[in-house]
């Protein structure tokens, strides 16, 4: 589908004073009227596990795995602590981000993104003209294998923020593969199956997303109902503003905050390697009336020459396959999620 021309940034929306445009107003359903927009929702109850135990071989390992196991299948998320990243380290993180979207609007638009290109700086991408906007602003980088990193949209103001980037990636890359080889195990299967599936050059894509306070939250939405298209996505939630939440059972809960823990839920790709038995949760994100809040996801994606598909040791006469063999599934997901549509579905 073609992206429509530029909007607004909502940042820029906020600036220009001139009210708050219709199309970011939702058409609220009935669907909403257990649990309006802006109303209150449970906490959910997921465990953090500690990586630096995950794959010890030991029985505070084994607790692990299966703490891992009971949340993955329940709700697709797990807080993870002890994975190697400093407290400090991580502040470093959400500072910058925060002064990256804090400059002024002449100085982010030397990264804006092109026109059908998810890369660089800018507001949701628009591909209708009734399609109804996120309150979102985002700054979307490859960051790994560097050969696909685009340099022109890494911001060199603040300072630091492409050395704290590289060095960012690097770390995650080591968390995402111990993550990998802990599901495996934990669904007892040889360590390296789903890395063997999704490829050892495999993509890691951040989004910086900062959602400004909003006049309505009560009719406008942060980050609509979605499923990611990753494996798995690594988040970091602002560490004082809520706003994420999860589905499950056709209700809405929070995350909690948990400082100093990285938040890892599961992507539509690792659904459908696990054979449906770990779970892509739908999560949105609503907004805040008085305070800004920020995130920073990273989207582990397969090589795009990769196959993925249900892993064998997951498929039995009790359990069928339940997913197709998908490739390049980014693409299909992009299609598919502009339209509406839940973009797992084509793999069924
Ligand atoms: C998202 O999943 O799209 C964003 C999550 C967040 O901002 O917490
Ligand atoms: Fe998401």
């Amino acid at each position: 589908m073609e992206e429509k021309p530029k909007f607004k940034t909502v940042q820029e929306v906020v600036a220009a004073n001139e009210g708050l445009p219709e199309r970011y107003l939702q058409q609220l359903t009935g669907d909403h009227e257990d649990q309006p927009l802006n109303g209150p929702v449970p906490e959910m109850d997921i465990p953090s596990i500690d990586l630096s135990l995950l794959l010890s071989f030991s029985e505070e390992g084994q607790q692990e795995l299966s703490k891992l196991h009971s949340a993955l299948s329940k709700w697709g998320v797990v807080q993870v602590m002890n994975h190697g990243i400093t407290e400090a380290f991580l502040d470093k993180i959400y500072k910058l981000t925060k002064q990256f979207f804090a400059l002024p609007t002449e100085e982010k638009q030397k990264y804006a993104r092109d026109i059908g290109n998810v890369q660089g700086y800018g507001s949701d991408m628009i591909f209708s003209d009734d399609q109804i906007l996120d309150w979102i602003d985002r700054l979307f980088l490859t960051t790994y294998p560097e050969d696909q990193q685009h340099l022109k949209f890494w911001p060199e103001v603040p300072t630091g923020f492409r050395e704290t980037l590289h060095e960012y990636t690097m770390k995650q890359h080591a968390v995402i593969g111990q993550f990998f080889k802990g599901m495996a195990r934990s669904l007892d299967l040889e360590d390296n199956v789903f890395l063997e599936m999704h490829g050892e050059n495999a993509r890691m894509d951040t989004r910086f997303n900062m959602y400004p306070p909003c006049p309505r939250p009560d009719m406008v939405i942060g980050a609509k109902p979605h499923g990611d298209g990753s494996a798995f996505t690594l988040l970091l939630p602002d560490k004082d503003v809520e706003g994420l939440q999860f589905l499950k059972d056709g209700k809405w809960y929070k995350a909690p905050i948990v400082p100093d823990t990285i938040l890892i839920n599961v992507g539509d790709l690792m659904e459908i390697m696990s054979n449906g038995i770990y779970k892509s949760p739908i999560h949105r994100v609503v907004t805040n009336r008085e305070k800004e809040r920020i995130s920073v996801a990273t989207f582990c994606v397969p090589s795009p020459d990769k196959e993925i598909q249900p892993v064998e040791g997951l498929v039995s006469e009790t359990r069928p396959r339940l997913y197709k063999t998908v490739k390049k599934y980014v693409e299909l997901y992009f299609d598919s999620y502009q339209q509406g549509l839940r973009p797992i579905e084509a793999a069924l």
